[in-house]
Parts: structure tokens; C-alpha cells; sequence
């Protein structure tokens, strides 16, 4: 079976589900509180392991207990975890996020071990990167771990999938190394300075990073709207599934978990974002991170 590797942040979510966000000077009680498994490389690594894919996680936890359960959930379930550190002196990351009755979330994050991420620290676990067909990424932890981590894809012949959240400026010496982008509405226009309401401002943001980076497939996705889809400047675009959501947290880690996993089965560029698009469609339905991921049986009978 063709092996991905996920290098990236694991997080303790602390999750509070409330009418609307307190503003400013203002205190209000939540509805319901709850601590769950989260970070977008943890939830990217359990979404493909959980529709199907052999992974393995490349990240740090700290000296807390927390950290400890959370890479054993991996392990559990059935995440080659040889590649996860345990920092010294670190707590293990942790976000802050508000659920709102809409479904969208407020998020705080601190990074904790996610920060001690470091270039050397990765290169003990180089291996699983060479090792793996895919590589996939995201900006948790710091970029200059990951600029290395992609040139040794690169020189292995790992393809190199890099979704860009959160949002922030980033170097050549990395984008010029990836193969596939995922990045949402904001993150592309920070990385491009094309700002998205329409199509076909979708489809200029696209060209500019195949045509500045060389970047041969990006896919923007569009919440409910769906997914700009746009492979060396031929952009097409997917429709999404509208589902009733409850919280949108790890939707975008759960479409690319999914999304990769189609791409490692052998699906078309097509299909593997519909899949992608049907996992996480399922995963707004449901509160939390790891918690709102749907199985492979789930999102196939979606999809069917
Ligand atoms: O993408 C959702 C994730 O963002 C949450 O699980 C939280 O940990 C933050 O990293």
C-alpha cells in the first residue's frame, strides 16, 4: 500500500460551544466544554488513516500526560507513530476555540512542542519522509523545518502536499518545492494577493502560483461553494456538499486528509477531492476535531 507521511502539530483542543463569541470586556458561559485530540497535522494524519491510508506522523508532544494519550490515540489507531518526540520541559500544543451556533469556530492556538519541531529533530525521522510516496504539510510548526523536510521529498521522489493554513507569508525556498497546494479563500490570497469572491478570481490566484512557484496542481477550496481545482493553469471548478453544520473545525484537515488518501489509492485528481470533499462534508456535522472525523465507510456511502 503506498505510505504518506504527515509532519506537523498535535494539539490539545479545548473546545467551548457558545451562542456567539464573548467581545471584548465581555464574560459568558459556555454551553458545553470539552478537551479533545486535535492539531491540523494530527487531524490530517488521523482523517487519511481513518478513510484508509498507511501514515506515518513525523511531530513533538510534550512531558504532560495529555500528550502521551494523544500519541497513543494515533497509535490506536493504526498511525506508525516511531516518528513523534517527546520534548523535555515542553507541554504539548493547545488551542483555544470557540464553536459558535453557526458552526464556525474562533481559534488561539499556543504551540508548545509543536515549536520544537526543528530541522534536526526531523532529520532523525528523514527515512519515513524518503520512505513515503506523499508528504504532507502543513504551518503549525516552524517553516524552516518544513523548507527541509520538502527538499528531501523533493530528492526522493515524495511528492510534496502542502496545505498552507493558518495563513502566513511564506518563502520561495518552500513553495518552489511542492507539488500540490491546498490553500482556502484567505490563505490564498495572502499568498498571492488575489482576493476571492468570484471564480474567476479562484482561478487568477491559481495561475500566479504555477506560474511564480511552479507549482503544478492547486486547489483552492471554497467552503460551501466547493473547490477551484486547477492543474498546470487548466482550472475546473468541483461543487461541494451542503450539510447542516455544527462545527467547522478540522473540516479543511479532514478534506485533506481524505484528499490525499485518493491520491495514494490511484483515484483521479477528480475523484480523490471528491472524496476528500464527502469526508469532510461529513465531518461538519458532528462537534470537534478528531472527534468529527468520519470512517471510510461513512464517505463512501456519501459519495454513493
Ligand atoms: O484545523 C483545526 C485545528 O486547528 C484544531 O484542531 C486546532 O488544534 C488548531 O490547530
Amino acid at each position: 500500500m503506498a505510505k504518506l507521511s504527515v509532519l506537523g502539530s498535535i494539539n490539545v483542543d479545548h473546545l467551548m460551544q457558545v451562542g456567539a463569541a464573548p467581545r471584548g470586556g465581555q464574560t459568558i458561559q459556555a454551553k458545553q466544554y470539552q478537551i479533545v485530540a486535535g492539531g491540523k497535522g494530527a487531524n490530517q494524519a488521523v482523517a487519511a488513516a481513518k478513510l484508509g491510508a498507511d501514515v506515518a506522523m513525523i511531530a513533538c508532544i510534550g512531558t504532560d500526560a495529555i500528550g502521551e494519550q494523544m500519541k497513543q490515540g494515533l497509535a490506536d489507531i493504526g498511525i506508525d507513530t516511531k516518528g513523534i518526540t517527546t520534548i523535555t520541559g515542553e507541554n504539548t500544543g493547545v488551542a483555544m476555540i470557540y464553536v459558535e451556533d453557526s458552526g464556525e469556530n474562533r481559534i488561539g492556538i499556543w504551540p508548545g512542542a509543536n515549536a520544537s519541531l526543528t530541522e534536526t529533530v526531523m532529520s532523525e525521522h528523514k527515512a519515513s519522509i524518503q520512505d513515503s510516496d506523499l508528504l504532507l504539510l502543513q504551518l503549525e510548526t516552524p517553516v524552516e523545518t518544513l523548507v527541509a523536510a520538502a527538499k528531501i521529498a523533493k530528492a526522493a521522489g515524495t511528492r510534496v502536499v502542502l496545505n498552507p493554513a493558518p495563513a502566513k507569508a511564506l518563502p520561495e525556498a518552500l513553495l518552489s518545492n511542492v507539488d500540490i497546494i491546498t490553500p482556502n479563500e484567505t490563505e490564498a490570497e495572502q499568498l498571492t494577493g488575489v482576493a476571492i469572491s468570484e471564480l474567476s478570481d479562484a482561478d487568477m490566484a491559481a495561475n500566479k502560483l504555477h506560474t511564480k512557484f511552479g507549482i503544478e496542481t492547486v486547489l483552492i477550496t471554497l467552503g460551501e461553494r466547493g473547490v477551484w481545482l486547477s492543474h498546470k493553469g487548466e482550472g475546473k471548478h468541483i461543487a461541494g456538499f451542503v450539510m447542516q453544520a455544527i462545527d467547522t473545525t478540522a473540516a479543511g484537515d479532514t478534506f485533506n486528509g481524505g484528499f490525499v488518501t485518493g491520491l495514494l489509492e490511484g483515484q483521479s485528481m477528480l475523484d480523490s477531492v471528491r472524496f476528500g470533499q464527502a469526508a469532510a462534508a461529513l465531518s461538519v456535522t458532528r462537534m470537534g476535531a478528531q472527534s468529527s472525523i468520519p470512517t471510510r465507510v461513512e464517505t463512501l456511502a456519501l459519495l454513493a
